[in-house]
């Protein structure tokens, strides 16, 4: 069975930097399934459908032609890279992914992210729902401060508007919404390396993860 490694945590806590720097490190594929359910957000807007027309989501789900190259996003063929990025793309976001026809529609395509020689995956619920049987699996956490700060800092570099009262608040309100929806809620798998990391820097976060892949997968190490 093809290897995962998981990467689980709210909003802002710095999975997508860490899933890209362990796939980089190891050579393995990388999906970051919150781009998924962004460009859910951002096809059901523009069709404007509601987060209560359950079918009508999930018919759009399925149906969108997504390609990724790197760090770029394409959506039936226009770039929407940014455009799924700001804060109002991650709310519409997290509205659609509370939605169970929606998450089963995008499950298997998911799971067919599963290549060899392995896949990093990042979300909320890759290591609870989508990839229980992962080989190693992550929960990283951080203060909602740090990690609106941190969104901040993303924003602002990549020349987006941003305001940090708003962030937190913001943030707040999607870890409200993601840890008590009724499906797949955003909580650590019982099997799950816990990593808070207010107080850590990339560095630091990236080798305690990789001390646990090599400790799991010695085979791994160079
Ligand atoms: O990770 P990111 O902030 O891009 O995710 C956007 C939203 O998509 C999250 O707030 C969450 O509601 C939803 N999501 C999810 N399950 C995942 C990944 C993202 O519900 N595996």
């Amino acid at each position: 069975m093809t290897r995962v490694i998981t990467i689980d945590g709210p909003s802002g806590s710095g999975k997508g930097t860490i899933a890209g720097l362990v796939a980089a490190r190891l050579g393995w594929h990388l999906l970051d399934s919150g781009a998924l359910y962004r460009l859910v957000g951002l096809t059901a807007n523009r069709a404007g459908v509601d987060a209560d027309q359950a079918e009508a989501l999930a018919d759009l789900a399925r149906n969108m032609k997504v390609e990724f190259q790197g760090d770029r996003v394409f959506l039936d063929g226009e770039e929407v890279s940014l455009v799924i990025r700001t804060e109002s793309a991650g709310n519409a976001a997290s509205k659609v992914a509370a939605v169970p026809e929606v998450r089963s529609a995008l499950l298997q395509w998911q799971r067919d992210y599963a290549r060899e020689p392995g896949l990093v995956a990042d979300g909320r619920d890759m290591g609870t729902v989508v990839f229980p049987r992962a080989t190693v699996k992550v929960f990283l956490t951080a203060s909602a401060e740090e990690r609106a700060n941190r969104r901040y800092n993303q924003l602002k570099e990549k020349g987006l508007d941003a305001n940090l009262p708003d962030l937190v608040a913001e943030i707040r309100e999607r870890d409200e919404r993601d840890s008590n929806r009724s499906v797949a809620p955003l909580i650590p798998a019982p099997d799950a390396l816990e990593v808070e990391s207010t107080a850590l820097s990339v560095g630091e976060v990236l080798a305690r993860i990789l001390d646990k892949v090599y400790e799991t997968c010695p085979d791994l190490r160079v």
